[in-house]
């Protein structure tokens, strides 16, 4: 077990490049299954959840060949298993993105079998828009004893007009994906548009697909018999560059956030300003810049092009020390996205949580302390806190951040922050917190 120390106060300044989009990449790789020949994906992130995915395609078969750390050639041309075998459970329970495998396997043979997946505990995460879509496209669906079972009647899904009650990133994908090799056209109506939804769009277009729409809030699909293979290069990673973004707003300094689609980042920017960041956007970089007080602000998260669910905890964690009161306001998840609250306090913070908003009221500085990631975001906040507070702060559990950021201490390193990942000694339990 590994925890990282973080020595703050320090500012940050020179350049960091962004990697590929980790929620652009968790649904490409299950995507590939479809694809006959070879699929190969540059600007892939190397983080613990591509790796699992990848895992999980090599133990059905797939051919997967690493180029280099970011560059994989996966062949699932020979792939025959529609059933993940029992050795697979502990992967696909590991991740949130191991139920696109459904969408893909129905795509592929007309049936499919996993476990109910895993990631981020935000309480409650239904499924219901994934069934009710795949249900439409002609697959009976079984969700029960921690499995789902899908099976499409004659083999082979049938194209539907689809409306989602509900704006669903999943949702969106694993239709997108079952549709992809479906029979006749299918419109799905009322999608999400983040980024990550054009570039599997893209990806399955360059791989033979006709995908359309996708960034609206209709996507059509005219189905084809089977995707070919091709090359892919990802996009950037969003959540990525706005968490390097709010720790340059938090810990001060001038950092170039390089290999970014400054566009995505419009939200995150047009915020940090209203907070007294300098912001300056170049082609494929934006220039951060924090020397003065940050100014409080109010904001709610919302689907793209809204303010980013996963960049909440991240901005109440700048926000923790901007003179007067903001208040963050969690538009996307019902409940479960502020247990970073109880971590940041240990440090000092005055943060109340009520109802969907956390009321912080901004305190002259944070000091370090012994806190956890309490999941993937919630683990970028308290590094963000830590960076910007007086004294040493310890981040333990963090499993979480590795799922989501490559190589963190590395990038912050670079950057002149005073950030280490060091072994947790034997006799200490995982679970231990002093705080
Ligand atoms: N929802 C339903 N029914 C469904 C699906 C979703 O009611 O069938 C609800 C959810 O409960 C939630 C809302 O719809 O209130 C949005 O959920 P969505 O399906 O969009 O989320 P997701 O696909 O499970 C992805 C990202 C999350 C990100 C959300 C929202 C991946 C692997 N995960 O989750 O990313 O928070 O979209 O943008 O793409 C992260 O990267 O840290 C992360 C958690």
């Amino acid at each position: 077990m590994e925890k990282y120390v973080i020595h703050g106060g320090k500012p940050l300044r020179g350049s960091v490049e962004i990697s590929g989009a980790k929620n652009a990449a968790v649904a490409i790789i299950p995507a590939a299954l479809m694809v006959h020949g070879v699929c190969r994906l540059e600007n892939l992130p190397e983080i613990s959840d591509t790796d699992t995915l990848l895992h999980i395609l090599t133990y059905l078969g797939a051919k997967v060949n690493m180029i280099n750390r970011t560059t994989v050639e996966l062949d699932c041309t020979h792939v025959q298993m529609d059933i993940l075998p029992e050795r697979m459970w502990a992967l696909t329970r590991k991740i949130r993105a191991s139920y696109y495998l459904i969408g893909a396997m129905l795509g592929r043979f007309g049936k499919a079998r996993t476990t109910m997946p895993g990631g981020c505990n935000f309480g409650l995460r239904p499924i219901d828009q994934h069934i009710k879509g795949l249900t439409a496209l002609g697959a009976e669906m079984d969700v029960s004893g921690g499995f789902i079972t899908a099976s499409a009647g004659d083999g082979r899904l049938k194209g539907t007009t689809i409306y989602l009650d509900k704006v669903s990133v999943g949702a969106t994908i694993n239709i997108m994906i079952a549709a992809a090799t479906a029979e006749g056209r299918t419109v799905i109506e009322n999608v999400a548009r983040e980024p990550h939804i054009v570039d599997l769009a893209n990806f399955l277009n360059s791989m033979g697909a006709d995908v359309r729409g996708a960034g609206t809030d209709v996507i059509k699909i005219r189905g084809v018999s089977q995707l070919h293979g091709g090359t892919y290069t990802l996009i950037p990673d969003q959540i990525e560059a706005g968490t390097y973004m709010a720790a340059v707003a938090a810990a001060g300094g001038a950092v170039r956030v390089s290999n970014v689609i400054p566009k995505h980042l419009e939200c995150i920017s047009s915020k940090l300003r209203e907070m007294n960041v300098e912001v300056e956007e170049g082609d494929d970089y934006v220039l951060v810049r924090r020397d003065g007080p940050l100014h409080q602000v109010n904001l709610k998260t919302m689907p793209y092009p809204g303010f980013p669910t996963d960049m909440q905890p991240q901005m109440a964690a700048v926000l923790c020390c901007a003179p007067g009161d903001s208040i963050v306001t969690e538009g996307v998840w019902a409940n479960g996205r502020f247990r970073y609250v109880g971590e940041l306090k240990k440090m000092g913070a005055q943060i109340e949580v009520e109802d969907q908003s956390a009321f912080v009221h901004g305190v002259d500085h944070l000091t370090g302390a012994v806190v956890k990631a309490c999941d993937l975001r919630a683990g970028a906040a308290v590094v963000i806190a830590g960076l910007a507070a007086g004294g040493v702060t310890e981040v333990e559990d963090i499993t979480y951040i590795e799922r989501g950021y490559q190589d963190l201490v590395g990038k912050f390193r670079a950057l002149g922050a005073d950030i280490q990942c060091v072994q947790i000694p034997e006799d200490r339990p995982a679970n231990w917190n002093a705080g």
